[in-house]
């Protein structure tokens, strides 16, 4: 496994960490059992893997459930476990009570790293007293870091500009081959500060994996409303995906794997895949020890430019 600190911090993640939101009942598909998801996130540990993403809002609670079930088997302290606020419990008391609720849940007395979901949609909400409160709760030991969501430079400008004992150490972004509207101002402001972006859907929903086609969707709710599963748009990528099996088969990897290596290749980036299952899991912790060579990255760079896909 690969490691990196947390922006700033002391705290060492694994480059491929992974995400739960998968434990929110049946939003992601009829196949989600939360025992299977315990069992990925124990194999992801076995593997070297040490970051938990979760969330309040995941399937409300849910998740949060799910991924303290695992930390009680696999031990508290050896993993970095990183939940979110909702973007709907920006006030300060709100916020307090939010991280309480999910440090309960989550069976834990303290969280490695608290994000803020996504910024205040309607803007009523001033930034600098959830800002605040995230200081607080990190000056009481209650959080070791801070992080952010879905922040455009400004929101992380301003959000760093409230902060006086830390600073923010990490964006969690979207963030794959397909969708890289990060790379223009998100990107080169965190590398330059020093935030770690952490890409959320790093294998565009399962469209990266090379098991879809238009004959073969996703049918869950979650992805039913993603751009990318519409049967043209699958038809558009199926070149890439060629070209990405084509690589793997080279490698003895799997296009997931190569679609992760892709990420994590670019400086101050971390992934962390969604899995279902322990084999999922295992597939995405051996995206890591390797690095795909620059004539491969060319041939991927070739494909990409030829897909053009509008995702509003
Ligand atoms: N901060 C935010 O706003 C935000 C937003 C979205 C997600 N996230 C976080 O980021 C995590 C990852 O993003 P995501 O779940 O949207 O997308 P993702 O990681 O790109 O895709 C996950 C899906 O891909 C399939 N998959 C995963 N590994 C696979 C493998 N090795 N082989 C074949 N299929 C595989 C699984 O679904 P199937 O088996 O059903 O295909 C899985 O549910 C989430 O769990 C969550 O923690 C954060």
């Amino acid at each position: 496994m690969e490691y990196i600190n947390l922006g700033k911090s002391e705290i060492k993640v694994s480059k491929i960490g992974i995400g739960t939101w998968q434990a929110s009942g049946d939003a992601w598909g009829q196949d989600v059992l939360d025992e299977k998801i315990i069992e990925a996130i124990k194999r992801s540990y076995e593997l070297g893997v040490n970051l938990v993403d979760t969330a309040e809002i995941y399937g409300n609670g849910h998740s949060e459930t799910v991924v303290g079930k695992a930390l009680k088997e696999i031990g508290r302290e050896k993993m970095i476990v990183a939940t979110k606020v909702a973007g709907a419990h920006l006030r300060h008391d709100e916020l307090i009570k939010s991280a309480e609720n999910s440090m309960k849940r989550l069976g834990i007395n303290y969280i490695d790293l608290y994000q803020i979901h996504w910024p205040d949609p309607w803007e009523q909400i001033p930034l600098r007293e959830t800002m605040k409160a995230m200081e607080e709760l990190y000056v009481q030991g209650k959080i070791r870091a801070i992080g952010v969501s879905n922040f455009a430079v400004r929101d992380l400008e301003e959000a760093r500009s409230y902060l006086s004992k830390a600073d923010i150490v990490s964006n969690q972004v979207r963030y794959n081959m397909l969708q890289r509207e990060i790379e223009e101002e998100v990107m080169p402001y965190c590398r330059k500060n020093n935030i770690t972006i952490i890409a959320w859907s790093p294998l565009a929903q399962g469209a990266l994996t090379g098991k879809y086609n238009a004959e073969n969707v996703p049918r869950d709710r979650i992805r039913s409303g993603n751009e990318i599963f519409k049967p043209e748009n699958l038809m558009q990528i199926e070149p890439l995906l060629n070209v990405l099996k084509e690589i793997a088969k080279k490698n003895y990897k799997t296009i997931s794997q190569v679609a992760l290596n892709w990420v994590i290749s670019h400086e101050g980036v971390i992934a962390i895949p969604g899995a279902k299952t322990p084999e999922q899991a295992e597939d995405n912790a051996g995206a890591v020890g390797w690095r795909l060579s620059n004539e491969e990255l060319r041939l991927i760079e070739k494909e990409l430019s030829k897909i053009d896909i509008d995702y509003m």
